[in-house]
């Protein structure tokens, strides 16, 4: 099963089922122009520990810290920095507040992922003036001897927010309250991991078409792909997804709900775990998947694995994928092929003790697509680990 795009008007589903609108870009609308996604911020437990579970497994430098030195007295953030992804994992130094809270109903899960704008007022204005909840009207997040840092940030599914953030006045290596890590700590060596390539939200069952018409409506995006529960199913669960974006493309947010199965829905569990709706996991770009991928694994980052049976056709599904079949399955890798190329990814197991978030590293050949061909086996491979866990 392989995902064909096919230049069809919307509506029309390939023969795979998934359906492909071409003319999303272009219908994107643009009143919320997004430069691109500034960063994403993580509220855990504990912010050190997990900032040097990114710095020593997967070569994120620490670049920025905000806690009790600073003068910030309720939490502490570490920024952690590869390329142009920027990850800030934050921890409360306190039981009350909205972070302590937001640990003790979900674990460590994703907060914020935050859009680079030039106007955070009209973001602001914009998003809300269309349904969008407010989080934070406030337009100057702060000021220091760098300049001045301007954010706004509004709600979307469950609690995580997007922020809108204004750089152009700032020159300080973050944020206000945030000090420079003058001499980091080593870093991973042996990763390249380049930029985020999308971010996934779980939604709960009947409500993905509402976050599909509200990235639609409030942020002014369009829907990519459609992918129906005839397409991404097993024998025992199934999950519908809708791919939203914006108007350059840099934007891509996958929307996921559950759908009936003979057994629990992937998407069930995470929300069982999570308690709401959230983000399920973030694709990372590498340009080096099988480099990247070996020096994530022996450095302890623990993948999803797949069956001999996956890799035994898999040459016969997609061709020449520049990588050996045997090596692909010996750091289990999987591929996929459209008519616009191929990609290669690969999804870890979940990065907190919660089956909740995880990531996916992916490697783009000109398919914009995202593994459709895989989706069959890999969920084999996630319902393994659901029964492993009393979950299925
Ligand atoms: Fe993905």
């Amino acid at each position: 099963m392989t995902q064909t795009i096919r230049s069809v008007g919307k509506g029309a589903a390939n023969q795979s089922g998934a359906v492909v609108n071409k003319d999303a870009y272009a219908e994107a609308q643009d009143f919320l122009p997004i430069n691109g996604l500034d960063h994403v911020e993580f509220w855990v437990g504990n912010a050190r520990q997990a900032s040097n579970y990114y710095r020593a497994l997967w070569g994120f430098t620490p670049v920025a810290y905000a806690g009790l030195e600073t003068g910030i007295r309720d939490r502490s953030s570490y920024v952690l920095r590869q390329h142009d992804i920027t990850l800030v994992v934050t921890a409360p130094l306190t039981p009350d507040g909205e972070i302590a809270e937001h640990v003790r109903f979900h674990g460590d899960g994703v907060h914020d992922i935050a859009f680079a704008v030039d106007d955070v007022r009209s973001a602001w204005r914009e998003t809300t003036s269309r349904g969008a909840q407010s989080y934070l009207e406030y337009a100057e997040a702060g000021s220091d001897e760098d300049g001045t840092l301007r954010r706004s940030a509004v709600h979307t599914y469950g609690e995580v927010i997007h922020s809108f953030i204004d750089r152009s006045d700032y020159r300080g290596v973050f944020a206000p309250g945030f000090r420079k890590v003058k001499k980091p700590a080593r870093a991973a060596q042996g990763m390249d991991l380049l930029e985020i390539d999308h971010c996934v939200g779980n939604v709960e069952l009947g409500e993905m078409n509402k976050f599909v018409d509200f990235y639609r409506d409030v942020f002014g995006f369009s829907q990519l792909i459609h992918y129906d529960d005839k397409v991404i199913h097993t024998e025992y669960s199934a999950l519908m997804s809708k791919v939203m974006t914006n108007g350059n493309g840099r934007i891509k947010f996958p929307i996921n709900e559950p759908a009936t199965g003979r057994k629990k829905s992937q998407i069930q569990e995470y929300l069982d775990w999570y308690k709401t709706p959230g983000c399920q996991h973030i694709a990372l770009r590498t340009e080096d998947i099988v480099r990247t991928v070996r020096t994530l694994r022996e450095n302890g980052v623990e993948f999803l694995g797949l069956p001999h049976e996956y890799y035994a056709t898999l040459a016969d599904r997609v061709g020449d994928v520049g990588v050996p079949m045997e090596t692909l399955e010996e750091l289990g890798i999987e591929a996929d092929r459209d008519e616009e190329g191929y990609l290669l990814q690969i999804f870890t197991r979940p990065v907190q003790d919660r089956p909740t978030f995880f990531f996916e590293i992916i490697e783009r050949h000109g398919s914009r697509g995202f593994g459709v061909g895989n989706f069959k086996a890999l969920f084999e491979a996630i319902e393994r680990e659901q029964a492993l866990r009393g979950n299925l």
